[in-house]
């Protein structure tokens, strides 16, 4: 076999691990089982879905990933620890397909500065690590952290030692974004060449995106050979983030003629995953992002849209329903029925419940009564306010503000929790906002302190929807909440009232959240 020279590339998915542990991206463990089973749909093959001996919570969404998402493999993350490997079949052992990735640095200035360990040393706990991980299960993939600054003969003999040993995967990172296209090629095909048994196991990338080229240093690895890409949603990850998974994939689809090359990913799912990724983490698309930005397929230019209007291939390279965006954005209105609505609901791939569909129309319904237009992402939006994770046990059922330049604000709040009984409450603060949150945390008893408050607006023009992220402490912990709605206070108070409600159920279910020192983060 000569993995090489098969046409179909793997899309390997690190959201959940590379991207969630970039700062601001943490998930909760429903959320990263709501990105688990969206990257299923995506039919990715690969979900690294954490990295288990990192801290309890990353040892309980991979096993909890591992037990409700089936198709992809899931993998678990293991530095060449023992106890790290045994942590990670652990958390993986009852996932029907599974994979154990082990990494340790190669590259000097690791080996010097971090590892303190000889170049012998290094091979003998990877081949040490890739037996282990062998014997609990059959598929392990190897990493050799830092490699695109490693010296290329020493990197191939850490490979050729590896598979000796009995990876089958061989992923070669650029673990600070350094490289450049034509020295990744360079750096692959030197492995190609040199290390004996390479064409038995699937070679893999993995870049970092420092500076803007992990995209095109991927690509220039797959030239070389490489079968899987290792890639994130939105590219989130460290630093300035992971090679972007919809960028990798459709410039795969859409230049099909020069790679000769494709992957089993449903392109039309993308820009769904895009904006549910989003929305847990907070971390907003910005509107010319390629592929799944708000500004991808629109043209402006007058030169544009007349060439467009005669054939759209003229500006065009992608059609906008590949990636799962319809040609025009205004969708629905105020006399669309239920029908019609869960049709789009399905199109923009939220699977939900009936509960929660009728919720999401309700809510839907109302915000066509004060707004003229509604577009895909006014949808999207009410899904998120409503939709999974957006649980009670409080729900917001009166908001009234007094502000104005010179006055004090105030904020008057009726909370009705799910056992009936309704909290009225007021207080004033130094504006509309604080005046809200101090009014919520008196009514459900909960207190907060803000860090962070952000606003970004979800369509265009006057009647457009704001959708506010709040960041908040909580017992030594951040938490996030997003709220959406025409009026920007009361946004804030709906993504305030989601963090409230999330700790109420936390202290119910008698859930402390890892403090973040407690959790090891990973390259
Ligand atoms: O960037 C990196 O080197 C990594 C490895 C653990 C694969 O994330
Ligand atoms: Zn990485």
């Amino acid at each position: 076999m000569d993995a090489a020279r098969d046409n179909r590339v793997l899309i390997f998915d690190t959201t959940l691990r590379d991207g969630e542990q970039a700062p601001g991206c943490s998930m909760t463990l429903g959320e990263k089982l709501r990105v688990a089973a969206a990257l299923r749909d995506l039919r990715v093959d690969v979900i690294e879905a954490g990295f288990p001996a990192a801290s309890p919570g990353d040892f309980a969404a991979v096993q909890a990933i591992a037990r409700e998402i089936e198709g992809p493999v899931i993998c678990g993350l293991a530095r060449c620890h023992e106890n790290d490997i045994r942590k990670a079949w652990e958390a993986l052992r009852e996932a029907p397909r599974r994979r154990i990735h082990v990494f340790v640095a190669t590259s000097e200035i690791h080996r010097e500065y971090k590892l303190h360990m000889a170049k012998e040393e290094i091979i003998r706990r990877a081949v040490e690590s890739v037996h282990m991980a062998r014997e609990l299960t059959d598929e392990v993939e190897f990493s050799a952290e830092d490699a695109s600054r490693t010296d290329p003969v020493y990197l191939s003999e850490v490979v050729a030692a590896v598979i000796e040993a009995g990876a089958s995967v061989i992923n070669i990172p650029d673990t600070v974004g350094y490289t450049v296209p034509a020295e990744f090629h360079s750096l692959f095909t030197h492995l190609r060449d040199h290390v004996p048994g390479i064409d038995q196991v699937i070679l893999s990338v993995h870049c970092h995106d420092d500076l803007g080229m992990a995209v095109a240093n991927s690509l220039a690895a797959v030239s070389a050979g490489a079968r899987q890409v290792e890639c994130t949603i939105n590219g989130i990850g460290e630093r300035a983030g992971n090679c972007s998974l919809e960028e990798v994939v459709m410039a795969l689809r859409t230049r099909q003629e020069h790679f000769g090359l494709e992957t089993g990913v449903d392109s039309r799912r993308l820009y769904p995953t895009s904006r549910l990724v989003a929305s847990v983490t907070g971390m907003q698309v910005p509107r010319n992002k390629a592929i799944v930005g708000e500004n991808a397929f629109a043209h402006e230019a007058g030169i544009h849209q007349h060439g467009m209007l005669k054939n759209a291939a003229t500006y065009e390279i992608m059609r906008p329903e590949d990636v799962g965006l319809s040609r025009s954005s205004l969708v629905l209105g105020k006399h669309s029925g239920r029908h019609a609505f869960r049709e789009r609901v399905q199109q923009l791939g939220f699977a939900l419940d009936e509960e929660q569909l009728n919720q999401a129309f309700e809510a839907f319904k109302k915000l066509a009564d004060r707004k003229k237009e509604m577009f895909d992402a006014d949808i999207e939006a009410i899904i998120m306010n409503t939709g999974p994770g957006h649980g009670g046990p409080w729900t917001l059922d009166e908001l009234h503000i007094t502000a104005g330049t010179g006055a004090i604000a105030a904020a008057a709040v009726r909370l009705r929790h799910a056992d009936g009984r309704a909290v009225d409450e007021a207080a004033v603060g130094d504006g509309p906002v604080e005046a809200a949150f101090k009014a919520l945390e008196r009514a459900s008893g909960i207190e907060l302190e803000l860090i962070n408050f952000e606003v970004r607006s979800v369509t265009v023009g006057e009647d457009a929807q704001g959708q506010v992220t709040v960041t908040v402490t909580h017992d030594g912990h951040n938490q996030r909440g997003h709220g959406v709605s025409t009026d920007i206070v009361e946004a804030g108070a709906r993504a305030y009232l989601e963090v409230i409600n999330r700790v109420m159920r936390q202290r119910e279910a008698g859930i402390v959240p890892p403090a973040p020192a407690e959790r090891i983060n990973t390259p």
